[in-house]
């Protein structure tokens, strides 16, 4: 079983996370996880915050270096991995921080952790909720799933974004192979891989920062090369589609998370959604496998050659359990709850209506949010791999007799 923690505040020194169940012999590029880092500090609608950050990540544990340069400086050895990423606004605040000076917020903002966390922990200040509740926690975990990605990457999996949706703009998606989806996306600072509503996505963002307001959307996080048969349907907490719906929505500001067209298949009779299967030579076969990947076209099926699907209308999962076509997965994101025109609240102090006071913010942070998808699909995946094929090492792993 793979699992990870993380800790850190929002303005404290740094952001940690540690990573345990990892296999040994798994050599590590330290430079693909500081690429997701920036991946997850762009796009359009960011907030000053980003500005200060250059986040880059440092392995303190679970590593031995390997000798000569390279991309791989070390290589796991089925130790904790521990993770670490420096706030570097942290030289802003920590006068402050160490003197307990911090600014107080007694003002609880709507759509935040504030209010119920100030219930919750019984605190008059809402700044100790916000220090942990921020969204800045993911920095560790797309580090994380930038680790886990490297572990898929053996298996032949792979995992990648794109937006789809910004503030009711809504993108007409190709029907491209996913690899050429993922090239439009990274070419694109909304990660929306169709153009003309990439430029609408931007003049929303601009239009919502004018007056104040801010803006969700929707984005797609999808995995291409997973093997038949992860999860399964014998017991409710195994089944890969829960999994990979709990990790999704345990993100920050996500309030929807759909396998497949859920809501779109949910309006159409069976005969329309189900994937039918159809048998193809092996010659066609293959050649559907160097096309495949395809977001809802046909793929071979990847365990069984000669048998592929029609479509991809159940976003790769059947009963619990990979089926051997792309996973797809959804993700509403609720607009960010900070804006810069006041919302209405209570100063819980003096018991008096008071308005919000703006805290430096993202006007729209779905591109952003994507990434933190990938990262915890990844893990999702590299969890359910590393229970299916087992293994003290990646050697062990990877000669796995029961798997195929
Ligand atoms: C990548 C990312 C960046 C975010 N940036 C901000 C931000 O700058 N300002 C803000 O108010 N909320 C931001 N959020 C959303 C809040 O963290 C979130 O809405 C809040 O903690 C309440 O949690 P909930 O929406 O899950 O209920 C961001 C979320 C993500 C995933």
């Amino acid at each position: 079983m793979l699992r990870f923690l993380t800790a850190g505040e929002s303005h404290g020194p740094c952001l940690l996370a540690i990573v345990e169940g990892l296999p040994a012999g798994l050599e590590i590029d330290v430079e693909a996880i500081n690429r997701d880092l920036a991946r997850r500090q762009g796009g359009y609608g960011r907030g000053g915050r980003m500005q200060i950050e250059r986040d880059r990540v440092e392995i303190l544990s679970g590593v031995i270096p390997l000798a000569g340069s390279g991309p791989h400086p070390c290589r796991t050895t089925g130790a904790p991995v521990a993770l670490r990423i420096e706030n570097r606004d942290w030289a802003n605040w920590r006068d402050r921080w160490v003197a307990g000076d911090l600014p107080r917020l007694s003002v609880p903002r709507p759509g935040h952790a504030d209010y119920a966390g100030m219930v919750k922990y019984g605190l008059d200040d809402a700044r100790a909720v916000l220090e942990r509740a921020s969204a800045r926690e993911t920095t560790a975990r797309v580090a994380v799933g930038a680790l886990v990605k490297q572990l898929l990457a053996v298996f032949g999996v792979t995992v990648g974004s794109y937006v789809v949706e910004i503030g009711g703009v809504v993108a007409a998606i190709p029907d491209l192979p996913l690899s050429e989806l993922w090239a439009r996306a990274e070419a694109s600072d909304v990660r929306c891989p169709d153009e003309e509503a990439a430029a609408r996505m931007r003049e929303a963002i601009d239009a919502a920062r004018q007056v104040g307001d801010s803006l969700g959307g929707v984005f797609v996080v999808a995995a291409t090369g997973v093997p038949v048969g992860l999860g399964s349907y014998v017991h409710w907490d195994r089944r890969l589609d829960a999994r990979l719906a709990a990790a999704v929505m345990s993100i920050p500001a996500i309030k929807g998370v759909e396998i497949g067209p859920a809501f779109e298949n949910a309006r159409r009779p069976g005969t329309q959604v189900h994937d039918e299967f159809e048998r193809v030579s092996e010659a066609a076969s293959q050649q559907i496998s160097k096309s495949a990947n395809r977001q809802i076209g046909k793929s071979a099926n990847r365990q069984i050659p000669g048998v592929t699907r029609t479509s991809n209308r159940a976003g790769g999962i059947e009963g619990g359990m990979t089926n051997g076509m792309p996973i797809v997965v959804r993700a509403a994101m609720k607009p960010i709850p900070t804006t810069l025109a006041p919302l209405r609240s209570v100063d819980l102090a003096t018991g008096e209506p008071a308005t919000t006071q703006y805290q430096r913010s993202d006007v729209c942070a779905v591109p952003a949010a994507s990434i933190v998808g990938e990262a915890m699909v990844a893990w999702v995946l590299a969890d359910a791999l590393v229970e299916k094929r087992g293994g003290d090492s990646l050697e062990e792993m990877v000669r796995c007799p029961t798997s195929s």
